[in-house]
Formats: C-alpha cells, structure tokens, sequence
C-alpha cells in the first residue's frame, strides 16, 4: 500500500542545509495500522507531510498505491490527496463556524453538490464516531474529543485508502484520548482502514500493529506486535 525508499528531506534555513529525513526505507501493507514514535524533531511530522503529499522529498520514492506521489505534478497531488488520504491533526483544524455536519461534508463539496447518498453517507459518519444529535452543533462548541470525532469523520468521508493522524490525542486527556483510540482500531479492524499515526505517547502506539521508532531522521527500530517480546517491549517503555 505505501513503500517508501530512500526518502530524504533538508530543508534550507538561511545558508544552512539540515537533513531531516536521512534515507528512509518503509513498507506499510494495506489494512496496516502503524505507530510512528520518536524524540521531538526526529523527523515524524516531515514524514507524515510526504506521506501525504504535504511537502515534496528532496530525494527518494514514496508510492501510494501504486502511484509515485513523488513523480506528480502539483495538481494532480492535490488531487490525489483530496481522493485517496485523510488527515487528522493534533488540533483538530475544523472550521470553527461551521456545524459538525457541515465540516463533515467539507471534503466533499470540490466534486460537487451534496447527493442524498452523500447525506447518508454523513449521518451514517455522525454516528459511528459517536456524534448522534450533533449534527448542526458548530465545532467551537464542542470538547476536545468531539471535535477530534468530527475531525476523524472528515478525515473518513472521501474513503481515503490512507487515513493520517499527526498526534491526534496529544491535547486529549487519557480517557478521551482512549475513546478516539478505540475509534481508530474500529475502522482498522471493521474497515480494514490502512492507518499511520504519529504519537508521543506509547500508550496510544500499543493500538498499533507495528511500531517505528524515529531517532534522528532515520528509522532506528521497528517492533512488531506479532513480534514475542512485544508486550514486555511496552512494559519497558511504560516503565
Ligand atoms: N518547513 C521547515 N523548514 C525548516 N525546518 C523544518 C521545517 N519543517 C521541519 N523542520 C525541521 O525538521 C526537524 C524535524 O521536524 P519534525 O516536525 O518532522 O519533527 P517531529 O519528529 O515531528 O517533532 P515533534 O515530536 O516535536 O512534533 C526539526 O528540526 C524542524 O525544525
Ligand atoms: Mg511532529
């Protein structure tokens, strides 16, 4: 579903060249949900960003489903972004104004009018993150979490063959960080939705399949959950 290899990213700050993603080879199978984990500036954010069409490496391949995003032209990259990812970010990024219905349907609005298909397609969302009789609430009224749901809603509503999350519980508290976590595995385990999430927290990357472990630019380990040290691999962690 998404291979990666040799991805490196620098950015330019004056004169000055920092290689931020230094030669990055990732392979993540469709239906995979993956934790991306890492100290603060190793690289998580930048990769998510190309993953997602975002940014452009300086070198290397990322394709997504059999498609160099890497060898698009502008256009057709935001074209295949608005069709084929989602994105959820630690600040949820809703249009404040807007109802949760309203920002729910937002992606969908460059293809044209609302179908009635579409409208189900929204209140059926509304409902599976749990947002029932929220439909016409503007998002700066809701909490947190709730806002969090409509952004994973949103993030949902295109089918997207990769949903991103950048930190999408680091301004929740644990209870409501673990409620949009077990939204997250619902869709991985019902949908068979293919998810690569950034967190700091390990607690959140133990809903993940596969964990990878960001120092520095390059991927310094990769644990698995079918791995046998696995759960004592956690503990550790944790601990
Ligand atoms: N647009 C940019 N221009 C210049 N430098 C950048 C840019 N974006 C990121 N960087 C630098 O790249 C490095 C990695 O940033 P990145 O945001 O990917 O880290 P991160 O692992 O997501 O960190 P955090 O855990 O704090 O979110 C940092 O040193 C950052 O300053
Ligand atoms: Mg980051």
């Amino acid at each position: 579903m998404i291979k990666v290899s040799n991805l490196t990213k620098e950015f330019l700050q004056g004169q000055e060249k920092t290689q931020v993603l230094k030669g990055v080879d990732l392979n993540i199978k469709e239906g995979e949900f993956v934790a991306i984990m890492g100290p603060s500036g190793s690289g998580k954010s930048t990769l998510l960003q190309l993953l997602g069409g975002l940014d452009v490496p300086t070198k290397g391949d990322i394709q997504i489903a059999h498609k160099f995003l890497n060898k698009m032209k502008e256009k057709e990259r935001t074209i295949f972004r608005r069709k084929k990812l989602g994105f959820v970010f630690q600040n949820y990024q809703l249009l404040p104004t807007l109802t949760v219905e309203e920002n729910i349907a937002f992606p969908l609005h460059a293809d044209g009018k609302l179908t009635n298909e579409k409208s189900k397609l929204i209140h059926e969302l509304i409902h599976s993150v749990g947002l029932e009789g929220l439909n016409r609430k503007r998002a700066n009224l809701l909490s947190g979490g709730q806002q969090q749901r409509v952004a994973i809603a949103r993030a949902l509503v295109n089918n997207p063959t990769v949903l991103l999350a950048d930190e999408p519980t680091g301004n929740l508290d644990r209870a409501r960080a673990e409620e949009i976590l077990v939204l997250l595995s619902r869709f991985h385990h019902e949908k068979k939705q293919t998810i690569v999430m950034v967190t700091h927290d390990i607690f959140a990357a133990g809903f993940a399949d596969r964990i990878i472990l960001f120092r520095d630019g390059i991927i310094d380990q990769v644990i698995s959950r079918k791995d046998s040290d696995y759960a004592t691999y956690l503990a550790n962690f944790m601990a």
